[in-house]
């Protein structure tokens, strides 16, 4: 089976690559990494030559072009290229803020996704999709999450899906279900040296062999490092 570089050498070691064409799913709470391990994505596969689209939902692009250029990754020189492309959902979801509060209770979907992935994509990243979900329904919410994976497996790309952990209580079961792949990022007391450390646990990963003890990692100067 093709792989695609997770951009995170420990991991890659771990699991040789995300299986080409998967959907994997990362969760945590506030803070756990979640969006330098998307970066660590978009990286990979631009210096990889491949294309990227990155689908900002709750963070603004010179945000994430700042905290890439934090571990020496020039983003926006793949976009001038080509190679990567931001779609900001934060504009036209802010835009819509007033109809919103007008309309509230109606239920929104997952299409504004797929509206900004347009010709041939390697890879898409989704950060945070959990802010659409806030008015969904279960059911709502499985129906949405079914035809995103079908749709972006069809059209042959790489999916990391991005989620927060307060849609992962409501909806983490059913999530976890759905996608081929699944990683939870965590922040944890360590009891024998009275500190806090950040692990991450791979729940599922379709197709591949992998552990299930959870690996320690630190985010450093170069973004995500494994803990031997
Ligand atoms: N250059 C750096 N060196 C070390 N640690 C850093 C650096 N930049 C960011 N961090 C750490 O990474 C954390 C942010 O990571 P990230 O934005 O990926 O989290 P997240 O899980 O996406 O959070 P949120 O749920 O708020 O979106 C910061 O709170 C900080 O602890
Ligand atoms: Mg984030």
């Amino acid at each position: 089976m093709e792989r695609v570089s997770t951009g995170i050498s420990g991991l890659d070691k771990l699991i040789g690559g995300y299986p080409k064409g998967s959907c994997v799913l990362i969760s945590g709470t506030a803070g756990t990494g979640k969006t330098i391990f998307a970066l660590h994505l978009a990286q990979a596969t631009c210096a990889a030559g491949k294309k990227a689209v990155y689908v900002a939902i709750e963070e603004k692009r010179s945000n994430l072009i700042t905290q890439a250029s934090m571990f020496g990754w020039d983003l926006d020189a793949y976009e001038k290229k080509g190679l990567l492309k931001f779609v900001s959902v934060l504009e036209s979801r802010m835009a819509d803020a007033k109809y919103q509060f007008d309309s509230y209770g109606s239920e929104g979907g997952f299409s504004t996704i797929m509206e900004g992935i347009d010709g041939d994509v390697d890879v898409v990243i989704v950060d945070n999709l959990g802010i659409l979900a806030l008015e969904m329904s279960m059911s709502h919410f499985r129906q949405q999450l079914d035809y995103l994976v079908y749709a972006l497996s069809y059209r042959g790309c790489t999916t990391l899906l991005i989620c927060d952990e307060t849609t992962m209580v409501k909806f983490g079961e059913v999530a976890t279900y759905a996608v081929d792949g699944a990683i939870r990022l965590m922040k944890r007391d360590n009891a024998y040296t009275d500190s806090r450390e950040r692990a991450m646990e791979i729940l599922k990963m379709r197709h591949t062999k992998h552990s299930i003890d959870y690996k320690l990692f630190e985010i450093t100067d170069k973004g995500i490092s494994f803990v031997d």
